[in-house]
């Protein structure tokens, strides 16, 4: 932990990639491991575009149901610690592949959603964006644009490409890090998980908060075991 501090302490860039296991302590299931969504869920019947397409009234009920989950929880110690330190050190870039929004809610400001985000709704025909406020989360909406066409949610499914922009962003900030902290995932899902190897290469240290030993454990400078509630506020304290 020390060291893991120091290298944060003298760092001119710092960037933080987050997973869903910053979002357990708030109640959110993770993906993978007990109580993972896919433990449950099949991703190909509720997260691809094929899905969509077979059944968008199943799609939609099942990202209800999670937005209504989402709009129930509080950003935990842990989102607050990531806010936090980047009011103190403007250089951090929150790169994250999480869709709830507790970053957000959490007070960070720059952040790159390489999912996307669950809060935004897109149409399938004129392509205009719209969010949705977490309190209208119990407010089932048509999900039918004004234009008439379907709405979808403005996440990344399986089998498409990443929002180009946040995509060059993520790997803009990663090239230039001195420390990438990575946390709350299991770094099987690439591109995302790509990341850290391209950050070792670039010359980062890297720094892992996770309570499990992960896919990319191997590849880390620091691997500190806990959760990310408990770490990060005294990491970053
Ligand atoms: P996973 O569910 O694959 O992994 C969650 C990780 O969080 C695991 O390594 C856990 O050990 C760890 N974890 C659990 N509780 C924690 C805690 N309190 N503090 C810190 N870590 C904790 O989630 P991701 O790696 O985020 O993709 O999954 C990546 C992508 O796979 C997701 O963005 C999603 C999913 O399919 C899309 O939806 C495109």
């Amino acid at each position: 932990m020390n060291q893991a501090r120091e290298w944060l302490q003298q760092a001119q860039s710092v960037v933080a990639l987050t997973g869903a296991g910053i979002s357990a302590e708030s109640g959110i299931p993770t993906f993978r491991g007990p109580g993972g969504l896919w433990r449950n869920f099949k991703p190909e019947q509720l997260a691809t575009p094929e899905a969509f397409s077979a059944d968008p009234d199943l799609v939609w009920e099942w990202y209800e149901w999670r937005r209504s989950l989402i709009a129930a929880a509080q950003p935990n110690p842990g989102h607050l610690a990531l806010a936090a330190f980047e009011r103190r050190a403007p250089d951090l870039v929150l790169v994250t592949q999480n869709v709830d929004g507790l970053h957000d809610r959490a007070g960070s400001e720059r952040i790159v959603k390489l999912h996307g985000d669950i809060w935004i709704d897109r149409c399938l025909d004129c392509d205009a964006e719209q969010t949705v406020r977490f309190d209208d989360a119990r407010v089932v909406s048509s999900h039918y644009c004004g234009c008439g066409g379907l709405l979808r949610p403005g996440v990344v499914w399986f089998g498409e490409a990443l929002p180009l922009d946040a995509w060059r962003a993520a790997e803009q900030a990663v090239r230039r890090a001195e420390v990438v902290l990575v946390v709350g995932t299991s770094s099987v899902v690439y591109p995302a998980a790509g990341l850290i190897p391209m950050a070792k290469s670039a010359g980062a240290k890297v720094i892992e908060v996770n309570p499990e030993q992960t896919a990319l454990s191997g590849e880390i400078d620091c691997c500190l075991r806990g959760k990310a509630g408990e770490i990060l506020p005294a990491l970053l304290g």
